[in-house]
């Protein structure tokens, strides 16, 4: 089977793979979509994160492609029903990296509360300022929650340990699953009203884009923080840079954009706001986590050429 990986991937992951005499790899990333077009034809699998677009133009021209491997959680970027239709098989890592992405939450969450970006340039820069990087404490706060899925359910019990309050929204979970969590499940209205932190933890898909759009901020505590590590355009960027300029938001840390790299003209300004902490989608970069989603998706790839069912197709 001829394997081609189009986005950065942990190599000692892929040792399932490369000790497999009947699988040959071919890692080659930056490639154009053209360029990625011509040669897909030749491949039995494609191996990817999210900066590759898996659609229906590429697909088209993947006549001998069997599987499409996300190594991570999210499987926006590929379009599943053109895949179905063509009988290629999608298999994704769905646990590898949400506990890297729980932390990567709580790393600016924090770090924005207590200013340390700025801090720290800061004190690079020769100065020793104070007062000015006075920050605020998550404990007491009230932290809403919309989605309390794998990495939302990890990054509740952390908030909790911070001894912060918890609500959350997620319609597909059960009161049992929140107890579990030790949070209670509010409406929507009720995160948006009474919530100091907004933290997503949702896929990105019809029923969730602008999930928070410039009405849901008109509703929001006066300086409420919003928080973004699932992907962008949960959260309407356009009305996330409107409510840092009028003050309604205190701070906002995002570390998924709607087009990455960001290059819009609101993405531009977003970044470059005082009060928006940003990063570049580094929720799964860990070292572990990169690990764990390689060894996922290379052992789906060993169990099609075995002929054994798929775990996570
Ligand atoms: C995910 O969906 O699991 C992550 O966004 C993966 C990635 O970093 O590409």
């Amino acid at each position: 089977m001829k394997v081609l990986i189009t986005d950065e991937i942990s190599d000692n992951g892929l040792l399932p793979l490369t000790e497999d005499p009947r699988i040959h790899i071919d890692k080659k990333l930056g490639l154009s979509i053209p360029e990625l077009h011509k040669i897909i034809g030749g491949y039995e699998a494609i191996i990817t994160r999210s900066g590759t677009l898996v659609d229906k133009a590429l697909l088209d021209c993947a006549d001998n492609l069997k599987i499409v491997a996300r190594a991570g959680v999210g499987i926006d970027n590929v379009d599943v029903d053109a895949a179905s239709s063509k009988g290629i098989i999608v298999v994704n890592a769905p646990y590898g990296n949400v506990n890297s992405a729980a932390e990567h939450t709580m790393a600016i969450m924090l770090s924005l509360f207590r200013n340390v970006p700025m801090a720290n340039t800061s004190l690079k820069g020769g100065d020793w300022k104070r007062a000015l990087f006075t920050g605020c404490e998550l404990k007491g706060k009230t932290v809403g929650i919309i989605g309390l899925g794998k990495v939302g359910g990890r990054v509740a019990r952390r908030c909790r340990a911070f001894e912060a309050e918890v609500i959350t929204y997620d319609p597909y979970i059960s009161e049992k699953r929140a107890d579990d969590f030790g949070v209670k499940l509010q409406p929507l209205e009720d995160i948006i009203r009474f919530s100091d932190v907004i933290t997503v933890h949702t896929p990105l898909n019809d029923e969730t884009r602008n999930i928070i759009s410039s009405d849901s901020f008109k509703g929001m505590k006066d300086g409420v923080v919003i928080i973004n590590c699932a992907r962008g355009g949960i959260i309407n960027e356009a009305a996330m840079l409107e409510a840092l300029e009028s003050g309604k938001c205190a701070g906002a840390a995002f570390d998924v954009w709607s087009q990455e790299p960001p290059k819009t003209d609101v993405l531009q300004k977003l970044i470059a706001h005082p009060k928006m902490l940003v990063t570049p989608h580094l929720g799964a970069n860990t070292f572990e986590a990169q690990k764990n989603v390689a060894v996922d998706v290379s052992k789906e790839i060993v169990n099609y050429v075995d002929g054994r069912p798929l775990e996570n197709a």
